[in-house]
């Protein structure tokens, strides 16, 4: 009982410790895989260990990480579950399934995790951060070479300059990231697109779930909060008119203000867009410096010291699927958003 307690004392030292461990929201009460980013990880002592898959709706890839190693991709999630590869030698593994696509692909409704051995204790990252974005986020086209059309396999949020902070700086990330959408007006298409803004849909726990049904639990709080919105906002040609760059100023400090309800403490870091740049689709438009001087006028307006601007510049010829960015583009961009974070937050 002595030892116990000592083991106890030392986990609550190390963090939050449970068998197994969602990533990102996944509600308990279904057990959805639907944003991007969303899996689960836990350890277990054995040679093998299946996930039950309940339900699969639509098209999912997924990564899966044994040991830290590097990914086997299933570019196609189906039948009743997924398992750790055959061969694995008897002794402790970590299992880490994250989802590669996004909610509007399809989603993976979790069942049983099972093992021939024993579950083990879970250690939770104490650094979190929270990313709340549109297609640049989810990692959209980011493994196809334009001209390509995106799948559900050519999306890899694994490989999103979120996704390479995180790793960086040894934090666990929640990815709330919709293609398509805007903080005040989504992408412009023929037939307006008159779906919900991400406001609206990062009050939700899962990507399907009702508006103002994440509960916030305490153990997912971020310190950090990551806001990467703006490039569907700017988008007009031949549909609408331009954005009005101080409406969407007004809506970010609004929609900071609503998360700083939830997350006093965070310190928030808004990135530009990659993907606006001072050229197209006219010199006389400037999206690029429009969109950064929005951002800033919102940090000026906020006041205090919890708000940052990171700057994304925008992106060479190298490109994924609709102009989206690559790999690489996400690595280089991955590591300045790193930068920033440690820098504020002394990580
Ligand atoms: C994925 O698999 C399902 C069947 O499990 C199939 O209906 C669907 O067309 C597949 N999607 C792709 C992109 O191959």
């Amino acid at each position: 009982m002595y030892s116990s307690l000592l083991v106890s004392a030392l986990f609550a030292l190390l963090g939050h410790v449970q068998a197994l461990r969602y990533l990102g929201r996944v509600n308990p009460s279904t057990k959805e895989l639907s944003w991007p980013g969303t899996g689960v990880t836990f350890t277990f002592t054995g040679s093998k260990a299946s996930i039950g898959l309940s339900q699969v709706t639509g098209t999912n890839s997924v990564d899966l990480v044994i040991d830290g190693g590097a990914p086997t991709v299933i570019p196609n999630v189906s039948g009743a579950s997924i398992s750790t590869p055959a061969g694995l030698s008897k002794g402790t593994h970590t299992v880490v399934l994250r989802k590669r696509s996004e909610a509007n692909m399809g989603s993976i409704f979790l069942g049983q995790i099972t093992t021939d051995g024993t579950l083990g204790a879970d250690v939770t990252p104490q650094r979190r951060i929270e990313i709340i974005g549109d297609s640049i986020s989810v990692g959209y086209g980011l493994d196809g070479v334009l001209p390509c059309t995106n799948t559900a396999a050519l999306e890899d949020n694994p490989k999103t300059y979120e996704a390479v902070a995180a790793k960086a700086l040894g934090a666990d990330y929640s990815v709330v990231a919709w293609s398509g959408k805007g903080l005040i007006r989504n992408y412009a298409s023929s037939s307006p697109d008159t779906s919900p803004l991400m406001p609206e849909l990062w009050t939700r726990y899962g990507a399907n779930d009702a508006d103002n049904s994440y509960t916030f639990p305490a153990v997912s709080t971020p310190q950090a909060v990551v806001i990467n919105l703006g490039t569907n906002d700017w988008s007009y040609l031949g549909v609408r008119s331009p954005i009005d760059a101080s409406a969407f100023t007004s809506a970010m400090v609004t929609f900071v203000r609503n998360i700083q309800k939830r997350y006093p403490s965070a310190q928030f870091f808004l990135l530009n867009s990659p993907m606006l740049s001072d050229t197209y689709p006219t010199a006389a438009d400037a999206q690029k410096t429009t969109q950064t001087n929005a951002l800033k006028a919102a940090i000026s307006q906020l006041g205090g010291s919890a708000v940052h601007l990171v700057d994304w510049p925008t992106q060479g010829a190298d490109v994924g699927c609709d102009y989206h960015p690559n790999a690489a583009t996400h690595a280089a961009e991955g590591a300045v958003l790193a930068k920033a974070i440690s820098a504020v937050l002394k990580w």
